[in-house]
């Protein structure tokens, strides 16, 4: 578990709820425990995609992934728990009971069925189909965008706003998260392993369905470019100080890893 969640992340989904809490009229700090709930979340959901079953991969955060460090029931097992620790998180978090009540429901709703567990399924079943803007566009959402979504709703909400501004934080988060997925796309098609510190040119050889797969690049990037600008316009009524958030947003989209 430790080895899953120490390792060399950007930790972009907890500096997203720290800054959405700052976004949102609140503090940073505010955003901390929701953050690291979220993270946790992620770094169960990066075990699991990253075993045999599903994307086989060797590397992650640049060394071993926990199956190939360790064994796949470790692996599985430790992916497990760390779902259960960040559950953990929100529940012993310094929330009031009502904000851990809505909070336990964002965050599943983003993990489950209909969200990242969901967006997996549809990636492993799509596989080897036949690519589709519509359905590359929905595993994206799903797998991606509920969880970077979750993480800016609930940053809000950590801060004490009403729901106005949590849900405009958390549409931002979604049309964000695509944008970064569509980047991991153009990344896993053109950059190399030792930058992204995982493997690159795995999407193709795996048939992925992924934007690259359905456009070019240039039309790829243009898609998160579109979705970026979409982002930020979610920010306009927003009352804090949004600077970091926005920060936060080009960097998703000009990232290099
Ligand atoms: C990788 O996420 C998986 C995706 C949803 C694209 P990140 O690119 O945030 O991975 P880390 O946390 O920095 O390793
Ligand atoms: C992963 O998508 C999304 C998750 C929910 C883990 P990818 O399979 O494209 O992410 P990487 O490229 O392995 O990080
Ligand atoms: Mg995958
Ligand atoms: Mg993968």
């Amino acid at each position: 578990m430790r080895y899953a969640v120490l390792g060399d992340g950007k930790r972009i989904r907890p500096a997203l709820a720290m800054a959405s809490a700052l976004a949102a009229g609140g503090t940073e700090a505010q955003g901390l425990e929701v953050g690291c709930a979220v993270e946790l979340v992620h770094c169960f959901s990066l075990i699991h995609d990253d075993l045999p079953a599903i994307d086989n991969d060797d590397l992650r955060r640049g060394r071993l992934t926990v199956h190939k460090a360790f064994a796949e029931s470790v692996a599985v097992l430790a992916g497990d728990a760390l779902f259960a620790l960040a559950f953990e998180v929100l529940a012993s978090s310094c929330l009031s009971d009502s904000a851990k009540a809505r909070a336990n429901a964002v965050l599943s709703q983003a993990v489950g069925s209909q969200g990242l567990v969901g967006g997996e399924m549809l990636d492993v079943l799509s596989e080897g189909e036949p690519p589709k803007i519509e359905t590359v566009r929905r595993i994206h959402l799903m797998k991606t965008a509920s969880l970077i979504s979750a993480s800016c709703e609930l940053g809000a909400l950590a801060a004490g706003s009403g729901a106005t501004v949590q849900s405009a934080l958390g549409t931002f988060g979604r049309h964000l998260g695509l944008a970064f997925q569509i980047i991991d796309d153009v990344l896993n098609e053109t950059s190399a392993q030792e930058t992204l510190g995982k493997a690159a040119g795995s999407d193709r050889d795996r048939l992925k369905m992924t934007y690259p797969a359905c456009l070019s690049i240039e039309d790829s990037l243009d898609e998160a470019n579109g979705e970026l600008a979409a982002a930020l316009r979610q920010l306009e009524d927003v009352p804090g100080d949004t600077a970091p958030v926005r920060d936060l947003a080009d960097y998703c989209v000009a990232r290099d890893r």
